[in-house]
């Protein structure tokens, strides 16, 4: 990893209590590029006992971190995120080579994940509680909002650095402590971040990470742990259900980022080529690999051919490649389970009359190249499924009533997308959709200042935003009688 200058970002070892460790068993693990699947590194894989030690020493460090004032712990945030802007075309680097995304998509990955820890540091500050009118005059009542505790992240591959500051940054806030489980597929961004975190100054025991490769053992421990006061866990819904499960035993407070099935509406009364470039936003950054990626494009009948075509002319614009390559727009799907994925979606979808464009695209290794499904029908699998891939689904509809009907009709309800320019109809579009997150006239909703969740199947919680931080708190009331 020649291009990576600080090499002291390049760690192997997991952190725990402010020690890189290795796993007690001495096993490895190898983190693959997935542009060219070669080995990056070999990692420890850790186990129960390694994340039973680090439980531990985020609980000890619960007690002294707790008690720091809100603008000490501020402080040391905004050193992090310092240092991770400081640091941010090594740490590109990186994730670009574990993960596979474009270098300028790496990058604003960085920027966005590091705008969770500028935004959580000054957020904590006003992490207010309340006086409350009495209900008899010998009271006065008043509530406080106390960190949780011990913090379980069990992250995803597709946002290696900003999935982890989102949870991370309010958690520690708050006053929290966290032991991190980063995804087997992307571990090197999470202990570049642990060993940022480190110089930035949080006392031992305070953040931690475990790489692993088994992610049911850690996981169970996670969730059985009774020093766990809570999970936050960004993944697919089918995870997100068990781990819920898993938490019940022991009543840990859960947020949930699961999947999603997003709509993308064009209405007949839209600027087609905002709406041709939101959808393509919407879709392919990360190659498609986002749980809020345009899943399912329906564009009214009228300009249907039309939005077609001009969709069609952007797709063959998105250079696909190793993402180190400044000319990469797209680069590989994380692995070969994901391209078999998308394979079994087109199969199906073509077997039941869908027509693709283009025919002749050619797939190498894990470089999948953007492609277009018409023809669609809503019982075809690609409808029902998160994609996950760059694969394009277009639909058509006639009346709003009809959309709404399709769009909400999906156990996932993560985000939404809409354009149009009537506003009676904005309104009642935005307010009819059975979404957390609702995209109008736009196709690029995310920003740490704005609560982002979704409903249904899709999760539990918010994270970003001045909601973001509620999620690590625990709000108590006290009842002050006459002394
Ligand atoms: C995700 O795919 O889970 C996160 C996407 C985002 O934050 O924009």
């Amino acid at each position: 990893m020649k291009q990576v200058e600080n090499q002291n970002l390049i760690q192997q070892n997991a952190f725990v209590n402010g020690e890189w460790i290795t796993a007690k068993n001495g096993a490895t693990f190898d983190v693959i590029n997935p542009f060219d699947t070669t080995i990056i590194k070999a990692v420890a894989d850790c186990g129960k006992t390694e994340t039973k030690e680090a439980i531990q020493a985020a609980h000890d460090a619960f007690e002294v971190w707790k008690k720091r004032t809100a603008n000490d712990r501020s402080s040391v945030l905004h050193k992090w995120y310092a240092l991770i802007l400081k640091n941010i075309d090594d740490l590109a680097v990186l994730l670009t080579l574990e993960q596979g995304k474009p270098l300028a998509e790496a990058r604003s990955e960085i920027i966005y994940g590091a705008s969770f820890i500028q935004w959580f540091a000054e957020e904590v500050r006003r992490t207010f509680g309340d006086i409350i009118p009495p209900h008899r005059s010998d009271v006065r009542i008043m509530t406080i909002k106390q960190p949780i505790g011990v913090v379980a992240a069990i992250t995803p591959w597709n946002f290696p650095v900003a999935m982890i500051t989102r949870k991370v940054a309010p958690a520690l806030a708050a006053g929290c402590t966290v032991v991190i489980k980063p995804s087997e597929e992307t571990p090197l961004s999470a202990l570049a971040l642990a060993t940022l975190a480190e110089e930035a100054g949080f006392p031992k025991g305070v953040f931690n990470v475990i790489p692993t490769l088994n992610a049911k053992e850690v996981g169970e421990e996670m969730t059985s742990n009774p020093l766990v006061r809570k999970l936050s866990f960004t993944g697919s819904t089918a995870v997100g259900k068990l781990l819920m499960r898993q938490c019940a035993a022991t009543v840990k407070k859960v947020s949930l980022e699961l999947g999603g099935n997003a709509p993308f509406i064009v209405f007949d009364d839209a600027d087609i080529d905002a709406a041709v470039k939101g959808a393509i936003a919407a879709k392919y950054r990360n190659a498609g690999q986002t749980c809020i990626s345009a899943n399912r494009i329906y564009v009214q009948y009228s300009i249907h051919e039309g939005f077609l075509e001009k969709y069609k002319k952007a797709i063959d614009q998105l250079v696909i490649g190793n993402g180190l390559d400044p000319a990469t727009i797209i680069g590989p799907l994380i692995n070969q389970k994901a391209i078999k994925k998308v394979n079994r979606l087109i199969k199906n979808a073509e077997e039941n009359g869908a027509i693709l464009h283009p025919t002749n695209y050619i797939v190498e290794q894990n470089l999948y190249p953007p492609v277009i499904l018409t023809n669609v029908e809503l019982t075809m699998q690609i409808h029902n499924e998160e994609i996950f891939g760059p694969v394009t689904a277009i639909y058509k509809f006639s009346t709003e009533e009809e959309v709404i009907q399709m769009a909400n009709n999906t156990p996932y309800g993560l985000a939404s997308y809409f354009y149009g320019r009537d506003y009676a109809r904005i309104w009642r579009v935005a307010e009819a959709l059975e979404y957390g997150m609702v995209g109008i006239n736009t196709g690029a909703i995310s920003t740490a200042v704005a609560p982002f969740g979704g409903v249904k199947e899709s999760g539990i919680g918010r994270e970003g935003s001045t909601y973001g931080i509620e999620e690590y708190m625990e709000v108590k009331y006290m009842c002050w009688g006459e002394v």
